[in-house]
């Protein structure tokens, strides 16, 4: 498999200086057109799309260890496609193997969120959040101390050199950090989600949800529930503005504290009605991407809605002791209700309309390895 990766890339480069000399001898045309569908796997139309050379690298360097300081992490060791582009732990495990304070996000269709990260509402761009995989220290996700040292790593990669050298030509220094972030920004933007049950009945395919779906749907609207007054849809290409509430997951000293640990949006603002806001997260996929919310301190669906059933969490013991459901900053949305177990069934099934899978057949998106 890996071999056949670095087949392709050898390929492609052969491919470009190919296509160069096609034109420069066109008596070579009947070979050129032998050559291009020989060489089938990297479409011909990419030569004339920049953006796919990108997109293919920053795929390389997505799935590649090389990429933390001690070889041990990917982006996609915690970004992992079998988990909708999260990890399926509780929090993060960084290059060091310690805990980071939070749970993995799922990457799908994240191109569309108005900002970046749990609790944190200034970060736009991808080049911004990637900073904090990079370099980020106690703990340590990839590990690096400086820029320099990727440089050094990349630069002593073969594959890399070929790559990068094709995909920024007219650059005198084509493997720095600015253009790694810009690839591997390229790749996070195919990253997408549209083809769930859920997406074809907006569309207008009615009939695909069933009884019980369509009425799991209608709690989760209702007036009495509220779920969706804060987990908005993500639509096709609509970007999804960011909204920071707090849910009542913690209130341990009775004035609304979350764990010291983290405060979500607070830390940002230093506004105390900030304390223990968080994004809202997406609920595509909701059902692959357990354990839940910022530090992954819900194990399932059913404990979810039981926490928003009781108005937030009441925690009898421990360091986190605490009625969440009287914390002062939690949102007005979040009032507690009653719901019978049949309730409870239909809107997580509800839930599982969301659930897509298809983007594990997008050959572009899944793991591939560059050798040498
Ligand atoms: C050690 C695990 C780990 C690694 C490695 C890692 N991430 Fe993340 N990623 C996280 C966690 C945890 C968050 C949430 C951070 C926060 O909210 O403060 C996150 C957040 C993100 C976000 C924001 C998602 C959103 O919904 O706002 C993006 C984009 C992202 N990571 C991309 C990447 C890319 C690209 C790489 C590789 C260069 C990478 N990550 C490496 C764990 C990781
Ligand atoms: C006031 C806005 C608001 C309302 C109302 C609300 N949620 Fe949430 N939801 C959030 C926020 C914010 C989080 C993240 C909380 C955190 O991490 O501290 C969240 C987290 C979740 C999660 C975990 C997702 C993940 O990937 O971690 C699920 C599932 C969920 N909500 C479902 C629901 C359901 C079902 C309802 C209706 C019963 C509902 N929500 C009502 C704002 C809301």
């Amino acid at each position: 498999m890996e071999l056949r990766q670095q087949e392709m890339a050898i390929n492609r480069s052969a491919m470009k200086l190919f296509v160069k000399k096609k034109y420069l001898f066109s008596g070579l045309f009947f070979l050129s057109f032998f050559s291009l569908s020989y060489i089938r796997p990297f479409a011909k139309n990419e030569l004339k799309q920049p953006k796919e050379d990108l997109q293919i690298l920053g795929r390389y360097l997505f799935y590649d260890t090389r990429l933390s300081y001690n070889q041990t992490k990917s982006c996609a060791s915690c970004h992992d496609p079998s988990f909708a582009f999260s990890d399926g732990y509780r929090t993060a495990v960084g290059a060091d193997g310690y805990a980071v304070r939070r749970n993995t996000p799922s990457l799908l269709n994240v191109r569309f969120r108005g900002s970046f990260t749990w609790g944190d509402s200034s970060i736009h761009s991808f080049e911004r959040q990637l900073f904090f995989p990079f370099f980020n220290q106690h703990p340590k996700e990839l590990g690096w101390e400086n820029e320099t040292a990727i440089i050094a790593r990349i630069k002593n990669i073969p594959g890399y050199i070929a790559l990068f050298n094709i995909v920024f030509p007219k650059q005198k220094t084509p493997i720095s950090l600015k253009n790694i972030f810009y690839a591997i920004t390229a790749f996070e933007e195919t990253i997408i989600s549209h083809a769930s049950r859920y997406d074809a009945y907006l569309e207008g395919n009615e009939s695909i949800l069933t009884a019980h779906e369509k009425a799991g749907m209608r709690l989760f609207f209702s007036t009495k529930l509220n779920c969706g007054a804060c987990h908005v849809w993500d639509r096709k290409n609509k970007l999804i503005p960011s909204r920071f509430e707090n849910t009542g997951l913690y209130n341990i000293d009775r004035y609304g504290d979350y764990p010291f640990l983290d405060q979500g949006l607070f830390e940002i603002t230093k506004n105390n009605e900030d304390k223990g806001k968080f994004r809202v997260p997406s609920l595509r996929n909701v059902l692959l991407t357990a354990p839940y919310t910022h530090d992954g301190s819900v194990s399932t669906l059913d404990e979810m809605i039981d926490i928003y059933a009781k108005g937030g969490r009441s925690i009898e013991v421990g360091e986190n002791k605490g009625d969440g459901s009287q914390n002062p900053y939690k949102s007005k949305l979040i009032k507690g209700f009653s719901i019978s177990k049949e309730e409870k069934e239909n809107l997580i099934s509800f839930l599982n309309c969301f659930t897509d899978t298809g983007y594990l057949k997008n050959k572009r998106l899944l793991f591939v390895a560059l050798k040498e």
